[in-house]
């Protein structure tokens, strides 16, 4: 799937594109019955919200999970990102983010690239998100809401947050966030969020400054996010485990556009386990390989 000109346009303007309904029930119905084991899944890429069982994040399903194996090859989450950065890219990061029905908590307003940068030293923010909801998106669970144009102001200063949620983020001040918000029109458009369907999907860009509140109603909000880098851009530390911030640059191949419908080999290198490896850290600078 290729952005036509106006898209392109439209997402250099505000840092994000909105493709409602683009997977149909019976591909998110394979995607979502894949979720529960991995969420019971008791390891550490499993990260539970703060005083609670609850999963806020499981890391690196594309590595031992075929669903989503085939899901970080998927032509409709892929080739939009490479008509962008017009490079092959590699999988930075996977996450599939539970924001569950009455224990889901926020996510602090951030960049995405603050964090990349700051812990894996990756050059520059030739990287992109692509989130895929597996639940409905509505006003009551904890919709993903964007500062439109906040892309333009390259990395905004941000201090780590190590003890709101139990995931540690470099995270933007009130004040900062205020004037990003009263410059993209107030209370006018200043704040967006898309909302849709599950199936739904968005792209934006890793400087994109963004937030989602808690989730309080009964409705789970299951995301996908597939973090996606230009492969001359990859990261040059690895202070982060390999299960959060992945060190393979092989360029992503995409599969054909039915793949979550039918059978298609896919390569499945932790389903035995992730590696001792992938848990060693190093504060390190590697060179450009
Ligand atoms: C993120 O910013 O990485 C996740 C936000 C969300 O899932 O609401
Ligand atoms: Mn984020």
């Amino acid at each position: 799937m290729h952005l036509t000109e106006e898209q392109l346009n439209k997402f250099d303007q505000e840092g994000y594109l909105f493709f409602p309904n683009l997977f149909s029930k019976e591909e998110v119905g394979y995607l979502n019955s894949a979720v529960p084991d991995l969420y019971k899944i008791r390891a550490e890429y499993n990260f539970r919200e703060k005083g609670t069982d609850v999963v806020r994040t499981n890391f690196a399903a594309h590595m031992y999970s075929e669903p989503f194996a085939k899901l970080a090859r998927h032509p409709r989450m892929i080739q939009p990102v490479e008509d962008l950065l017009k490079e092959k890219l590699y999988m930075h990061q996977f996450k599939i983010n539970g924001k569950m029905a009455f224990e889901g908590d926020v996510w602090q307003w951030h960049q995405d690239y603050g964090t990349w940068f700051n812990d894996d030293l990756m050059p520059t923010s030739r990287a992109m998100n692509v989130a895929i909801f597996l639940n409905d998106v509505t006003e009551f669970n904890g919709p993903l809401i964007f500062i439109p144009g906040s892309h333009k102001k390259g990395v905004i200063d941000a201090g780590h947050d190590t003890s709101t949620t139990s995931y540690p983020l470099w995270t933007i001040n009130n004040e900062i966030i205020t004037k990003l918000v009263d410059r993209a029109g107030g209370l006018n458009g200043g704040i967006v969020s898309p909302k849709g369907p599950a199936g739904s999907m968005i792209l934006f860009h890793s400087c994109l400054v963004h937030a989602s509140s808690n989730n309080l109603s009964p409705f789970n909000r299951i995301s996908v996010y597939l973090s996606l880098c230009a492969v001359s851009n990859h990261i040059r530390r690895y202070k982060r485990k390999e299960y959060i911030a992945h060190r393979d640059f092989t360029p992503i191949e995409c599969l054909p556009d039915d793949c979550l419908i039918n059978d298609y080999n896919v390569d499945l290198p932790w389903k035995d386990g992730i590696p001792q490896s992938a848990y060693e850290t190093s504060m390190k600078e590697i060179s450009n390989k």
